[in-house]
């Protein structure tokens, strides 16, 4: 079992957000997964141009930090997504790697993996609203979502501790959800409405986006 963390904050070891993904890989860890952890803006990973050589070719045409990166999310079996709150959002770097993964939209390519999603905020404290947005959108992706956590960090050492073990026994819990194959079932629900979007979608558009279409042909409901 492979778990990949991802961490978005660009303060590097200073990051707090990173040691909250570091939490939850301690706690999959202890439950026998294997993890690595990918701080993405010490990456290079380029804006997407909106070519459409993904839907088309089923490959990016950026020489950048990316393919590798995606070869690894794609092959994990769970992911830890990891985003200060930057103005109600995830960082840029966090949402510019998104972007770059229109294909696995499209085909669902998240499918059969759980994601943990973990934030931090400052003065504000709206950091829900990042862990929400990143629920949503891996959800969108296929994954189930094991579940979330965060904190805002005008809270003091002690709220952050406890963030700490939340995260820690969200990892179990990841590492749990991958062996036993968990079903959460109103996600089910909304995986099975955006496969059918999303198989209707490219078929409509199967002359320009000719690898989807093939992709969804090979998965037999093409
Ligand atoms: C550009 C920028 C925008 C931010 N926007 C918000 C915000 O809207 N609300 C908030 O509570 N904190 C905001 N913060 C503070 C960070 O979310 C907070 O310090 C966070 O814990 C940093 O995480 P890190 O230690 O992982 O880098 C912002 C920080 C930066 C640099």
């Amino acid at each position: 079992m492979k778990i990949l963390g991802i961490s978005a904050s660009p303060r590097s070891s200073h990051s707090q957000t990173l040691k909250l993904v570091e939490a939850v890989l301690d706690g999959a860890r202890s439950k026998g997964a294997r993890t690595e952890l990918a701080v993405i803006c010490t990456l290079n990973i380029e804006f997407c141009n909106a070519c459409g050589v993904c839907h088309s070719k089923g490959r990016c045409v950026k020489k950048d930090d990316f393919p590798a990166l995606y070869r690894k999310i794609l092959t994990a079996d769970g992911l830890v997504m990891g985003s200060p709150d930057y103005f109600r959002s995830v960082t840029a770097q966090m949402k510019t790697m998104i972007d770059r993964m229109a294909y696995a939209v499209h085909c669902q390519l998240l499918t059969g993996k759980y994601t943990v999603n973990v934030a931090t905020s400052g003065g504000t404290g709206q950091y829900r609203q990042v862990t929400d947005y990143l629920n949503r959108i891996m959800l969108n992706f296929g994954s189930f979502i094991t579940g979330s956590t965060g904190v805002s960090m005008r809270q003091g050492p002690r709220a952050f501790g406890n963030a700490g073990r939340r995260a820690f026994r969200l990892g179990e819990d990841l590492a749990e959800d991958i062996g036993a194959k968990r079903t959460y079932q109103a996600q089910g629900r909304i995986m099975e409405a955006n496969r059918a979007y999303f198989r209707d979608l490219v078929t409509m558009h199967k002359v320009d986006w000719a690898h989807e279409y093939k992709y969804w042909q090979r998965m037999g409901k093409g």
